[in-house]
């Protein structure tokens, strides 16, 4: 697929050549002179006097289950994103990326989260419901062959992933379910990222928690269609993580602190967004 797109690298080589590329940004972004050989880049003494030097660089979000994707993450993420994997497996690539960002000495610099869709309602029969209505549709669209085609172009590790979720035999949208309230549908169908926690609103907020406890702490949530989903989200699982004493600044639109039951960890945001 990056080939299509005019990059020749081999995927491997396109994340050392992005770790190259952050040392880079941040080596010029810090130093007056800087000085780099890389394979892909390299700086003879330039670099910033001015003002970028006080500023914080802004937050790098890496995500991908590869080897080569974890070394960038532990190199230079400030957030590592997975998808709503099975909870085990989604502990693992935790487990992998702090144990790589030890070696950097960042394991104080890297946090983790999460990308994840919602179909939630009052109950869970009606988001069943509506999971249903999306699987229906995407089979009677032909979607389903769309994607199974189109992950012939996926990397080694999507593939593996498109293998394990989908390649046992589907009859209905309930065997997409790979946890009571974790469905992998959207993925199926084609909808990207491919996970979603459907079910009512006590369910989606015991998935979230769920995920929070394996250490996640910045929650990037989409439903369809936004703007209907959003305003679920925002009446009735956001005020459940809301603080309980109001912080100084804080307004209704900014992330939510994720901080009911999380209080140990901080630094923790929900964040329900609309995904293009
Ligand atoms: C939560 C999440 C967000 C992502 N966002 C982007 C993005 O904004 N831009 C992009 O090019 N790739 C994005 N990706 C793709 C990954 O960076 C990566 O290319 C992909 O997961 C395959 O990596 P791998 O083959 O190393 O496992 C995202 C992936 C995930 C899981």
């Amino acid at each position: 697929m990056q080939r299509a797109l005019g990059d020749p690298l081999a995927h491997d080589d396109r994340y050392e050549r992005a770790i190259e590329f952050l040392d880079a940004v941040k080596g010029f972004w810090t130093q007056e002179s800087f000085h780099y050989q890389g394979k892909y880049y390299q700086a003879n003494g330039l670099g910033l006097r001015g003002p970028l030097r006080r500023s914080p660089l802004p937050i790098i979000c890496s995500a991908g289950t590869s080897p080569a994707a974890k070394r960038l993450a532990a190199r230079h993420a400030n957030y590592y994103l997975v998808l709503a994997e099975r909870p085990d497996i989604v502990a693992g690539h935790i487990a992998d990326v702090k144990a790589l960002a030890r070696e950097y000495g960042r394991t104080d610099e890297i946090r983790f989260g999460l990308s994840v869709d919602v179909i939630v309602r009052e109950t869970d029969e009606e988001a069943f419901k509506e999971a249903k209505r999306f699987f229906d549709e995407g089979v009677k669209a032909g979607t389903v062959q769309a994607m199974a085609q189109r992950s012939e172009q996926l990397s080694d590790a999507n593939k593996a992933r498109y293998k394990r979720y989908n390649e046992k035999e589907v009859n209905g949208f309930a065997d997409l379910f790979i946890e009571p309230h974790l469905w992998g549908g959207f993925g199926y169908v084609g909808i990207p990222p491919g996970f979603a926690f459907v079910g009512s609103y006590d369910a989606v907020e015991a998935n979230i928690r769920q995920f929070a406890d394996l250490g996640l702490s910045w929650f990037f949530i989409n439903g369809y269609p936004h703007l209907e989903e959003i305003y679920r989200l925002g009446e009735h699982v956001l005020p459940r993580f809301r603080q309980r004493a109001p912080v100084a600044g804080a307004n209704d639109q900014q992330p939510v602190p994720l901080v009911v039951g999380l209080e140990a960890r901080g630094e923790g945001l929900l964040e329900a967004r609309g995904n293009n």
